[in-house]
This record gives structure tokens, sequence and C-alpha cells, in this order.
């Protein structure tokens, strides 16, 4: 097995609010391997964007990474001079916004802004980027490519935005693309496209993929493993299948126990009661507690070290696993440590599992 191209190990991400400290990401650890798609899913506001800002170090100015290493195929990002990230930013990882619209800059052409990436990235000037900048259009199923090539966002629709941005994205032709909610403003048959089109590109050039979602049938579809957030924290790690046929952290299932289905047609579906934490503090405890039909009184408690809030984390079947976890730990072996590393921590099942 080739090793991942991507593994992120205890980022943390602060922001500065104005009035307190918003601690966005806390000791988040995953990998995506070679030719992977790996999902990270969870509500609003639990920490997806800023994920994948943070790995390009592009997080607000209000904000900076306090902790944690991003490495890209044995490349450190988080200590790269910025000239040198900027070299790995369109070429080696790109980023598909949450906001096309937003991100398209509205007085250059749409071909002016492929072109950018072309001449930057792949050395294309000229009549050469003019082609090769009409092809990607093609390839992302813009009708009468060459014309429109010329055109202003403002000429293009919602989701002919959203296929301009993938365009760009692509145009470096990355290692790995990030693609942050890629579809949540497209209707569903254009949504349908985008995610088939996504499939292709990834299947033809081996690329690996990020997918940000809060969307768990994009997930299905999509991704081969999964990670759920919570709170600014990834909680499970899981192969897709293993994930929906048996998922392990009490959050994720109830997750799953809120989605409408068949089955539950005619009856309430079960809300996830209160609300996620304010993220403001740090959590001396599991930051779940306040919302688990499984939570024990020590799931609210600090682990004996005071190490990292994240180090109390749920990884297996609730109350058991955890209790375990915060066991005493034996004479002699020290203080109760916190959980090997990150990517284990997350694990359901504990064992870190590598990408294909
Ligand atoms: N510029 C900012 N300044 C202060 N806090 C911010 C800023 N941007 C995001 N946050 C906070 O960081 C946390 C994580 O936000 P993030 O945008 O990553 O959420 P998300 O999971 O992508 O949500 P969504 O599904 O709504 O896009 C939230 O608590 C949010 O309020
Ligand atoms: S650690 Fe405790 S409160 Fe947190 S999810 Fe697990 S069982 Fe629930
Ligand atoms: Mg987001």
């Amino acid at each position: 097995m080739s090793a991942p191209l991507l593994r992120v190990g205890g980022l943390s991400t602060w922001l500065d609010s104005g009035e307190a400290v918003v601690r966005a990401l806390d000791d988040v650890g995953f990998e995506v391997g070679r030719g992977e798609t790996f999902a990270i899913v969870g509500e609003s506001g639990s920490g997806k964007s800023m994920t994948a800002l943070s790995l390009l170090r592009l997080v607000p100015e209000t904000g900076r990474i306090v902790a944690g290493s991003v490495d890209l195929d044995g490349v450190e990002l988080l200590s790269l001079p910025e000239a040198a990230m900027r070299t790995v930013r369109g070429r080696r990882v790109s980023i598909i916004f949450q906001e096309p619209a937003t991100s398209l800059n509205p007085v250059l052409t749409v071909g002016q802004q492929i072109g950018e990436v072309l001449a930057r990235h792949r050395g294309l000037r000229g009549d050469a980027s003019r082609t090769r900048a009409a092809e990607l259009l093609h390839s992302v199923g813009i009708p009468d490519a060459e014309r429109r090539l010329d055109d202003y966002p403002f000429q293009f629709s919602g989701g002919m935005k959203q296929r301009a941005m993938i365009a760009m994205a692509i145009a470096g032709e990355p290692d790995l693309l990030i693609a942050d909610e890629p579809t949540t403003a497209l209707d569903v048959t254009i949504q349908a496209q985008v995610l088939e089109l996504l499939r292709t590109l990834q299947a033809e050039r081996g690329m690996s993929m990020l997918l940000i979602t809060h969307d768990l049938g994009i997930v299905a579809q999509m991704a081969h493993r999964v990670g759920v957030m919570y709170a600014g924290a990834l909680v499970e790690i899981a192969d897709r299948d293993a994930f929906f046929h048996a998922p392990q952290h009490p959050y994720s299932r109830k997750l799953f126990a809120a989605l409408p289905d068949r089955t539950k047609r005619g009856g309430a579906l079960a809300a996830i009661p209160g609300q996620v934490p304010p993220l403001t503090a740090p959590f001396p405890g599991c930051r779940f507690v306040d919302r688990c039909d499984m939570a024990a009184a020590r799931c609210a408690k600090r682990v004996r070290d005071g190490r990292t809030p994240g180090a109390l984390r749920c990884v297996g079947d609730g109350r058991k696993r955890v209790e375990r976890r915060l066991a005493p730990a034996p004479r002699g072996a020290g203080p109760a440590r916190a959980l090997p590393d990150p990517q284990g921590r997350a694990q359901a099942g504990g064992r870190p599992r590598q990408g294909r």
C-alpha cells in the first residue's frame, strides 16, 4: 500500500472574533490516500471549511493555526515559506470554494481566470492557453466552450459558475482537489451532474479528493472513507461501508437517526436535542456530552493528565470504551496518556486506517 498523499495531524486553528477566541479546529487529524475520496461530514459550524482553509493556510485574517502538521507527500506545508506555498496552491492542491459566486473575479472573463491558472502552474500562454482553457470548460460540460470563455461570471448561471470553478481548480492538474460543499447551491439535477463530473475527473486523473459536505447521501455516492466532525473535532473516521453499516460514535448514530427514510414515513424524525456547544472555551471532557444519551459522569470530566480536550473522545460503543480510556493508569505507568495519535484517536475501532 502506498503512503497517503496527505497526512494531517493535531491541527488546531483559532479565530479572534473580537469578543472571544473561537477554537474552530481542535486537534484534527486524518489522511487522504492517492486516488481516494475522503469525505468530511458535519453540521453547520462544525469546522469543515476551516479545515480546508487551514490545509492551504488560507485562514481568515483574524485566525491562526496554533498547532499541527499538514504533510503533503512528505512536505510540511505549515512551515513552507509563503512563496513556495503559492506554488502548492492551485498546482498540487486546489480548492473549489463553498461560494462559487463570490470566489470568481467579477471583472475578469472566465477565460482570463482559467488562463491565469494555466500560466502560473502549467506555463501556458497565448493560443495554447486559450485552447486548453476551452478544453477544460468543455470537459466540465459547458456548451459552446470556446465562445463562453469571453463571458464574465455574471453571464453564467449558478451551475455554470460552479463548473467554471471546477475547471479552474483542475487547470493546474492538482494531486489533491478540495471540494467544499461543491453542490449545495445547485438544484438536484445539476447537483447530480456536478458530482458525476467530479467522479469522472477523479477517475481519469487519479486525483485525490477531500470532499466536504453536510449531506450523507453525497458521502454514500462519492466517498471511500468518511470523517465526522462535531464542534471543531473529528469524532469518527471509518470506511464508507462500515460507516453506513454501523456508525460507531453516538453523534454519528444520531445523524443517521435524524435522516428521513421510507421506514419513518408518517412518523417524527429523531432530532438531536440541544445545540452545538460554543467553541470559545476549551472542552474539559467530551464535547458531545450535553446531547449524548450514552453519557456517563466521567464523560464530562477532564482527563487526569490535563492534556488536550480532544484526548477525551468516544471512539466506539459509547460509555464502555470511554470508561476504559479513562480507567486509572497502572501503578508506575506515569500519567494517563492521551490516545496514541490524532489519527488513531479518531478511528472507530482505534486502528489507524491508511488510504487506498
Ligand atoms: N472569520 C471568522 N471569524 C470568526 N469565527 C469564524 C470565522 N469563520 C468561521 N468562524 C467560526 O469557525 C467555526 C467553524 O466554521 P466553518 O466555516 O469551518 O464551519 P462549516 O462546518 O464549514 O459550516 P457550514 O456547513 O455552515 O459551511 C464556526 O464556529 C464559525 O462560527
Ligand atoms: S464520550 Fe461519553 S458523552 Fe461523549 S459521545 Fe462518548 S459516550 Fe457520549
Ligand atoms: Mg463551510
